[in-house]
């Protein structure tokens, strides 16, 4: 499928687990790839991976995401040698779990900086190019845990929570500029992020997943692709949750 041919597409996170997937399959379907992530190593490996599918569609950028200025500054670069961008998808995201009796402020402001400044970050830097598109599209990356809370997670739940709100007012904001703006609100997925947990805790999830099995990152991908392509032209400000039936 090539529903994605000529667009230009930045997704943050795009080194490993979920975002690398998301960022092969718009690739797969024509777009061209940003892929933006802190870790040097890892974006230039996933980008390697993806020349060596769909040779050219994809190019590697560091940088934090939670860094207001260097985020600005690397949007430039990219829309230099892309030009422009008609797809951002705000996947960036880390955990930094503990009740909130030991929760430290650090992991309270590293949290919400790279999961909800973060977003508001990219989509400050991208507004602009995304409103020149055709067909803009920003696709946010939350979690179940936004909407259900999760003890041990106060952190990333507000994180995640606060983004689908960011995600809400920004489709109404750029509705006017015929740019939509969706979140995915993944479950258990099985990437880097979700091995470090206790088997217990994987065991105590599973039960509660209706379908019985945990989710792969190719599920969110295929979500992510819907959101942006031309069939979804129609859908903006919605919670789409890719969970197994955990938050019916
Ligand atoms: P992961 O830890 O495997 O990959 C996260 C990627 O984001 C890495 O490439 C990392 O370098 C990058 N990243 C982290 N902080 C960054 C920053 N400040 N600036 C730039 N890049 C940064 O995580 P995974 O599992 O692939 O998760 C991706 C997204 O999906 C996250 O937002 C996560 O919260 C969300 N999610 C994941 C679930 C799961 O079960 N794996 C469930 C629900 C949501």
């Amino acid at each position: 499928m090539d529903d994605l041919k000529d667009h230009v597409a930045v997704v943050t996170g795009g080194g490993r687990g979920i975002g690398r997937e998301v960022a092969r399959e718009l690739a797969s379907r024509g777009a061209r790839v940003a892929v933006v992530s802190r870790n040097p190593e890892s974006c230039g490996s996933a980008v390697e991976a993806i020349h060596a599918e769909f040779p050219g569609q994809a190019a590697a950028y560091a940088v934090d995401v939670a860094d207001h200025t260097a985020v600005q500054e690397v949007a430039k670069r990219i829309l230099g040698d892309l030009g422009g961008t008609d797809i951002l998808v705000n996947n960036a995201g880390i955990t930094r779990d503990g009740l909130l009796m030991r929760m430290k402020e650090e992991d309270w402001d590293a949290v919400l900086d790279t999961n909800l400044k973060g977003a508001f970050n990219t989509v400050k830097a991208f507004m602009r190019p995304l409103m020149k598109s055709e067909h803009g599209r920003i696709i946010n990356i939350a979690s179940v845990i936004g909407l259900i809370g999760n003890a041990g997670q106060a952190n990333y739940s507000a994180s995640k929570a606060g983004l689908i709100g960011f995600t809400k007012a920004v489709a109404r904001e750029l509705a006017g500029r015929a740019v939509t703006c969706n979140a995915v609100a993944p479950g258990f997925i099985t990437t880097d992020m979700t091995s470090e947990l206790p088997e217990s805790v994987r065991e105590a999830v599973l039960a509660k997943i209706p379908l019985a099995t945990f989710g792969e990152p190719r599920d969110i991908a295929a979500a992510v692709a819907y959101l942006a392509g031309p069939s979804a032209r129609y859908i903006t400000g919605q919670v789409l949750a890719v969970d197994g039936g955990m938050t019916m």
